[in-house]
Parts: C-alpha cells; sequence; structure tokens
C-alpha cells in the first residue's frame, strides 16, 4: 500500500499519444512520479522520444527544477497503474466507448479522495459520466496542444462530481505550472475550442470569399490580434481600446460597427471544396518547410514568448 506522500507524488497517465506523452513530459519535469498505461505496443520508446525531445525547452522555460525524466515507468495493466495515484489524466482517444471501457475497468482501484481528470476536447463530462458505477472522482481537465508548453486547462464538474474534486485539480493543475479556468456549464467544445473555431470559421469565409489569402489571413492574425491575445484577453483589451472609459465608452463608441461586423460573418461549411481552397492555400503561407521544421519553429516561439511575459503576469 502506498503512503499518502507517495500518493501525492504518484500521477497516472492513461494514454500517452499526442496529448499523453505531453503530459507525462510535464508532470516529470514538475517533479512528480509518472505512471503511464496504454495499450500501444511502442508506447515506452514513443513516450520516452518525446520526453527527450520536450526536455530542453521546459528547463528553457526553467520548469524542470525538480524534475527527473526517468522517474517515469510503463504499466501493462490500468488497474495497477492507477493504485496508488493520486491523480490521473486521461488522454485515451475521443471515443465514448473507449473512455467508459476504460473507466468501468478502473473504477475499482481508484483510491478514496483521488481525482481523475480527462483530457476530452469534444465528448462532455456527462457523456462520460455515463461510463461510471459513480462518477465522482471524474472531471474534466482539458488541455490545449502541447500540454507540456500552452498552460491552459479548462477545468469542469458538476452535481455529480465529488465537491472538492474540482479544487484539488485545479491544485495540482497549478503546481506544476499550467494556467486554469472554470467551465460552468456543459457545452460542446467546452471554452478556448469554441473561441478558436469562431475565428478559424471566419478566416475560412474571408479565403473562400476572396476577401484575402491563406497566407495573409495567418498574418492578419499573427501579426495582428494573435499577438495581443497572447498578453491579455479580447474583453481587456478592448477596455482599453477607447481611452480613460474604458469598456463602458468602448461598447458606447463601437456597439453599432461590432452590429454590424457580426451580422455580415460568414458561416461556411468545411467541405471538400472549402478544404482543396485552403490546402491550395497552405503552401504559400508555410514556404516550403516541413511540418517538423514548422513545429520546431512554433514550440521555439511559444517558449519565447512565456519566457519573456513570465514575470509581466
Ligand atoms: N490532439 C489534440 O490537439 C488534443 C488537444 C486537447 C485534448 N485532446 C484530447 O486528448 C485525448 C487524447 O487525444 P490524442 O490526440 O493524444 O490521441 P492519440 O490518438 O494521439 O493518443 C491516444 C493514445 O491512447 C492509446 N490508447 C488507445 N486505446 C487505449 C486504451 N483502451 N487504454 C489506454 N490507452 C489507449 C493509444 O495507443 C494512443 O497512444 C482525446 O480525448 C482528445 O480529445 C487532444
Amino acid at each position: 500500500m502506498a503512503t499518502s506522500e507517495q500518493q501525492e507524488q504518484s500521477i497516472a497517465v492513461l494514454g500517452a499519444g499526442v496529448i499523453g506523452a505531453s503530459w507525462s513530459a510535464l508532470f516529470l519535469a514538475a517533479g512528480r512520479d509518472v505512471v503511464v498505461y496504454d495499450t500501444a505496443s511502442d508506447v515506452e520508446s514513443s513516450v520516452r522520444r518525446y520526453i527527450e525531445n520536450a526536455w530542453p525547452i521546459l528547463e528553457q522555460l526553467k520548469l524542470t527544477s525538480n524534475g527527473n525524466p526517468d522517474n517515469i515507468r510503463f504499466c501493462s495493466n490500468a488497474r495497477k497503474a492507477v493504485d496508488g495515484a493520486s491523480f490521473i489524466q486521461e488522454s485515451v482517444p475521443e471515443q465514448v466507448d473507449i473512455k467508459h471501457a476504460l473507466f468501468n475497468d478502473i473504477e475499482p482501484a481508484i483510491a478514496e479522495g483521488s481525482v481523475i481528470a480527462s483530457s476530452a476536447s469534444g465528448l462532455t463530462l456527462s457523456e462520460m459520466q455515463a461510463g461510471w458505477v459513480n462518477p465522482a472522482p471524474l472531471v474534466l481537465g482539458h488541455p490545449f496542444n502541447p500540454p507540456h508548453l500552452i498552460p491552459l486547462v479548462e477545468v469542469m464538474g458538476n452535481e455529480k462530481t465529488a465537491p472538492d474534486a474540482v479544487a484539488k485539480a485545479e491544485a495540482i493543475y497549478a503546481s506544476i505550472g499550467k494556467v486554469t479556468i472554470r467551465v460552468n456549464r456543459e457545452v460542446p467544445g467546452h471554452v478556448a475550442n469554441r473561441l478558436q473555431a469562431a475565428v478559424w470559421r471566419e478566416a475560412i469565409h474571408l479565403v473562400s470569399s476572396g476577401v484575402a489569402s491563406v497566407e495573409d489571413v495567418d498574418k492578419a492574425m499573427w501579426a495582428g490580434p494573435g499577438l495581443r491575445w497572447a498578453a491579455m484577453g479580447p474583453t481587456t483589451l478592448f477596455h482599453l481600446g477607447a481611452g480613460a472609459g474604458g469598456l463602458s465608452d468602448f461598447c458606447e463608441r463601437y456597439s453599432d460597427s461590432f452590429n454590424r461586423w457580426w451580422a455580415d460573418l460568414g458561416t461556411p461549411t468545411l467541405n471538400n471544396e472549402i478544404a482543396d481552397q485552403l490546402i491550395s492555400g497552405i503552401s504559400d503561407a508555410t514556404k516550403g518547410e516541413s511540418n517538423d521544421e514548422l513545429s520546431a519553429r512554433r514550440d521555439a516561439m511559444l517558449a519565447a514568448i512565456l519566457t519573456a511575459t513570465r514575470d509581466l503576469r
């Protein structure tokens, strides 16, 4: 039987693909012991490779001072993986039957007071709760890819969740440097993906209706509002957009403009024709860089932004 100190220290990661491998790297960097359960035969080599690649950037972000990339073990049995873990991060594929089967398997092995957070992007908490006899330990803990770099986690519980589970999850996330928000009501896509979807819908509309190229719409974002949004959220920024009168003056001055723009925003459907148009535009936007090169440059810029802004938050 694990001691409570060992339990506090020990994290189970269930599913270690794109998201679970990144969570593993971050938990290790923060000094936690990680146990991974994943059904893939090559999981150990792929996760170890992921951690090795992620570690230098975690070091650059000064997130590894307590960490040891070797404090990880791989377990081929889900129940054994969660035994003794105070916190479990689930990142198996986004299919309700896979999540339910896993929950059903591990439920008897979850220690009293432990919390399991699901990374699910599309499935809702209530859809996942249907896989439990008693879903009290389950919360939503939805990260943004890659979780070891992007601070946000969206956390949610509801009336079936243990009263302290959301607060416990938030405390664990805070202890590893994450920024959490609370989702108060269940909606598809939670909060951040809906914001992304709204912006991408209009980006697609602008391209498909001939207003600007893929390259220029992307540029308009990273050289314009995207840079500001990395500093502050849209409503706070507009509070600064009309001088000393703040948001109240901004709303008075610009409500007609926004209402007119909203009435004109597009509602495209992402069909084959539109996908082809975006795909033919992406080569101009990426200028022949491979996906690996682009990803490395994206991560380097994210790390630079995070480092530069850390003491200004
Ligand atoms: N990819 C993203 O951008 C992103 C972002 C945020 C959240 N999420 C969410 O994270 C979760 C995982 O997504 P992903 O992109 O990492 O998927 P993925 O397919 O890359 O990884 C899933 C992993 O789960 C393993 N797996 C499959 N069945 C399993 C089982 N029964 N038990 C244990 N492991 C099993 C697979 O071998 C694989 O390694 C999903 O719920 C997804 O919605 C994804």
